[in-house]
């Protein structure tokens, strides 16, 4: 069974692709340079644009799956330029897998859509589910209209599930990789305030959830990926500064994290504690459910 994935060459993707190819899938990964894609043993990259199906819409009539990940990275500073550009990648990728979806024959069973729980704005301390109504900022905007640029394939058929997913950990890319440097140097701490809220969720869990919608028949709409308990950022810093063996009271001023960052700064700023309500009434079984068992298991 041929599973299709856009952005697979990313953080999430690779480790994904080889999860479902060890499991017996045939997966391809759609590329924009797939002769520079490092992947998995087995895992196939076919080139696209990331506008437009052509070329690569045949792999789409018969699949199984295609899960749409692809998009510019957030985490870099914030121009107009490049809101411009995380926007129109996310929104051109969604038009594209709708175009190939169409154009099939027989259409793939199910579509998985990345978001972001930066769907739900930033929310103070509020306990956030899969039925609170979206927020109104940038991050919040893009995923609304990401989220619904595949809708149409909703009417082709195919099942869609929608991926709103936390900040995702593992030792090798993501958050994670960066914020390990100024703990190593004993400078690291809270962001800011530190009372904003982190889901997180690890990789190996966000991978075994991707898996477990894709190949559960009934499972449609929005899922919160991330770990049942979220944390602040005050926490996240001081279990992290546990399980290094580092201190983790010098907090990082959010005029700094500006200077770097711009207004993507607001993406490490505020956040919101999200609860993973449908994948656990789903019985879905996190492996990781606490931070501190999360990190332990990541950084040995
Ligand atoms: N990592 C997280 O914690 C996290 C959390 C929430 C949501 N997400 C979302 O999940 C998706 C995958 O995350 P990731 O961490 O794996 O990201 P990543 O490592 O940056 O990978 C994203 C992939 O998208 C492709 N891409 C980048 N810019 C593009 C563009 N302008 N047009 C078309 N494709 C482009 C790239 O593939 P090629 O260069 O091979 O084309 C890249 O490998 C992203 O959309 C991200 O926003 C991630």
């Amino acid at each position: 069974m041929r599973v299709l994935i856009t952005g697979g060459t990313g953080f999430l993707g690779r480790a994904l692709a080889a999860r479902l190819q060890e499991a017996g899938y045939e997966v391809i990964v759609l590329s924009r340079r797939p002769e520079q894609a490092r992947l998995p043993p087995g895992v196939q990259a076919t080139r696209w644009d990331g506008r437009t199906a052509t070329g690569w819409a045949h792999l789409a009539d018969g699949a199984f799956a295609l899960i749409n990940l692809a998009g510019e990275s957030i985490g870099q500073r914030w121009t107009a330029a490049t809101k411009q550009r995380i926007r129109e990648s996310r929104l051109n990728a969604g038009r594209a897998v709708v175009e190939a979806i169409a154009a099939a024959r027989t259409k793939p069973q199910v579509l998985l859509q990345a978001s972001a729980v930066g769907y739900y704005g930033p929310r103070g301390d509020e306990r956030l589910t899969e039925e609170d109504p979206p927020g109104n900022d940038f991050l919040a905007r893009l995923a609304v209209d990401w989220e619904a640029s595949t809708q149409p394939v909703e009417a082709m058929g195919v099942r869609r599930v929608i991926l709103r997913t936390g900040l995702v950990l593992e030792r090798d890319g993501g958050a994670l990789a960066r914020l390990l440097l100024p703990f190593r140097l004993f400078v690291g701490g809270p962001l800011g305030n530190g009372r904003q809220g982190w889901s997180w969720i690890h990789r190996a869990d966000w991978v075994e959830a991707v898996k477990f919608l894709m190949e559960r028949p009934d499972a449609r709409g929005p899922y919160n990926l991330t770990a049942p308990q979220p944390v602040s950022n005050a926490e996240f810093s001081r279990i992290l500064g546990r399980v290094l063996g580092r201190p983790s009271w010098l907090p990082v001023p959010a005029i700094a994290l500006r200077l770097v960052f711009g207004e993507g700064a607001d993406f490490l700023l505020t956040g919101q504690f999200v609860l993973p309500q449908r994948l656990l009434k789903a019985g879905f079984t996190f492996r990781y459910p606490d931070l501190e068992s999360a990190l332990r298991a990541i950084l040995g």
